[in-house]
């Protein structure tokens, strides 16, 4: 959903595929399958299924779609749907949810109301990791049906693609001896995550003259109400009484005021520690400042605070699913704009945690912001930090589209850190923080620059937020290669892509590692 309509429920049933009361059933169809199985399949589409088969019209390529009408009058469904699985043994958690994700998209295309997907395993011999309990698979399959709820073209006046799926449902064979409930469970919570992430994907892919600071504020407190999540917003002055002059001064050249966005998830009880601290980038529109970024694709520096985003809708599905653990979350929120107020190259600026900083490249605006916010984290009680930002060009340069950086120290917590968002399908790699690099950032009228030039600008970027990390355990997600999908996919429309949600949450959601107590 675009972050309008409300998304669609999702049941699970044990059901006989025959006894499936939906409008289309899907069936996963890997490489090596044939007719023979899907039992009884072929008789109830008159011999369509053989045909694809045989024909070749079918052959199990990922993603290939092959639709066909029900015509034996004893199955409740009206349409059958082979989804191609590609190679068995490539079959995990992560290609059901896209496959599921592919296949809800294609329903809602097709103005399906009700979508059935059938649960398959892959070949689990000799790849552990597909052996996952049945709740994984049913949790990352009804992601995938959330996701592919996810329009845009919010703003146009016409042709305006529109949700349809209102029921979704997850057809797990025996389900009923593995308990029904527990499915049901993970099926839901699959659906809280599934359209979380759609939230983000809404917000940031809201134009910056609509999401300033100020109504992201008012976004992000409609986005949490209602799930126990308290909200805080402090304004400038509130900014300017807490010493956050970086945050201020990255603010300065726009007419928007900045915001501080403090989101709480308090359950009554969770114990003392740990505490979950999050932060997200929130710069809602990135001009680069009196440092300007050329012409050429500015227009999507409009998606500069989906950090923030996915930390105010991963915020959003910790409350609704009652995580366990204390979190807060905190978005630091300002334009980067030129203008008579900007701040200068050479300007020095005086953080919250007292250190100065020069400002070399007023273009490097994100870990200024997110100093002060990692710094407030920090006196609002989090014991663990993680934050998430479109921060560096050099990032996308290493590493791509398809993988955000991570940084961070001790390395059992950015390990921690680092499988669960690659269980909730959000892949990253761990790229170095010797000290070395540090030297980078040295200046000779300040504590430190906020940019240390060509060589390794992913990482001396995560060594200037390290500065305001203290000694907490902490990791730091590089997503500006991986929030904006630039090229259209089956299972993901061009556009935001809601990265890191699903990994923050799974975050809050996740037992905390005892051997990442400190940095
Ligand atoms: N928001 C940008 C990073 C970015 C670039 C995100 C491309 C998505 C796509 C960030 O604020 C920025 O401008 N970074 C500079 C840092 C440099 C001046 C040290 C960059 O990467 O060029
Ligand atoms: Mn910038
Ligand atoms: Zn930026």
């Amino acid at each position: 959903m675009s972050g309008t309509g409300a998304p669609a429920a999702v049941s699970v049933t044990s059901a006989e595929p025959r006894s499936v009361d939906t409008d289309l059933l899907a069936f996963p169809a890997f490489e090596d399958d044939g007719p023979a199985d899907f039992p009884g399949l072929d008789d109830a589409a008159a011999g369509e299924i053989t045909r694809a088969f045989t024909s070749r019209e079918f052959r199990g390529k990922i993603y290939k779609l092959f639709l066909t009408p029900v015509a034996e009058r004893r199955w409740l469904a009206r349409r059958i749907a082979l989804v191609g699985a590609g190679p068995r043994s490539a079959y995990d958690t992560d290609r059901a949810r896209k496959l599921a994700a592919c296949v809800s998209a294609a329903a809602r295309e097709r103005r399906v109301a009700r979508l059935a997907f059938v649960h398959r395993q892959g070949a689990v011999e000799g790849r552990p990791e597909t052996s996952h309990p049945a709740t994984e698979w049913v949790q990352a399959i009804s992601e995938g049906l959330a996701l592919g709820e996810f329009v845009t073209g919010q703003h146009k006046t016409s042709d305006r693609p529109e949700t349809s799926v209102t029921q979704f449902e997850v057809v797990v064979a025996g389900a009923a001896l593995s308990g029904l409930q527990g499915l049901a469970d993970a099926a839901s919570r699959g659906q809280v995550l599934g359209s979380c992430t759609n939230l983000a994907r809404a917000l940031a892919n809201e134009p910056a003259g609509l999401l300033t600071p100020r109504t992201l504020a008012e976004r992000a407190a409609d986005l949490v109400t209602g799930t126990g999540i308290g909200i805080e917003t402090l304004d400038e002055r509130a900014i300017r009484d807490r010493g956050m002059r970086l945050l201020l001064g990255v603010a300065q050249g726009s007419h928007e005021p900045p915001r501080l966005l403090v989101l709480r998830h308090t359950p009554e009880e969770a114990p003392a520690a740990p505490v979950l601290g999050l932060v997200g980038k929130g710069i809602t529109f990135d001009a680069g400042g009196i440092s300007m970024k050329p012409a050429a694709g500015m227009e999507r520096m409009k998606d500069d605070m989906a950090g923030g985003a996915a930390v105010i809708a991963a915020m959003r599905a910790i409350g609704t699913l009652r995580a366990p653990v204390t979190v807060v979350g905190v978005v630091p929120c300002a334009e980067n704009m030129p203008g008579g107020g900007a701040i200068r190259p050479g300007d020095v600026l005086k953080a919250a945690s007292g250190l100065s900083v020069e400002v070399i490249d007023t273009d490097a605006e994100g870990r200024l912001v997110l100093a002060d916010a990692l710094w407030y984290a920090r006196q609002a009680g989090a014991t663990h930090l993680v934050d998430i930002a479109t921060l560096t060009g050099a990032c996308q340069v290493a590493l791509g589209r398809v993988t955000s950086g991570l940084m961070g120290r001790p390395l059992a917590w950015v390990e921690h850190v680092r499988g669960i968002a690659d269980r909730a399908g959000d892949r990253s790699w761990v790229l170095p923080l010797f000290d070395e690099y540090r030297d980078q950032l040295r200046s000779e009228v300040a504590d430190l620059t906020n940019v240390g030039g060509r060589a390794a600008g992913a990482v001396t970027a995560a060594m200037f937020l390290r500065e305001f990390a203290g000694d907490l355990p902490w990791a730091h997600f590089d997503i500006a290669g991986t929030a904006w999908n630039d090229e259209a996919k089956p299972f993901l429309p061009k556009g935001p892509s809601g990265v890191g949600v699903r990994a923050l949450a799974g975050l809050a959601l996740s037992p905390f590692p005892p051997e990442a107590a400190s940095a």
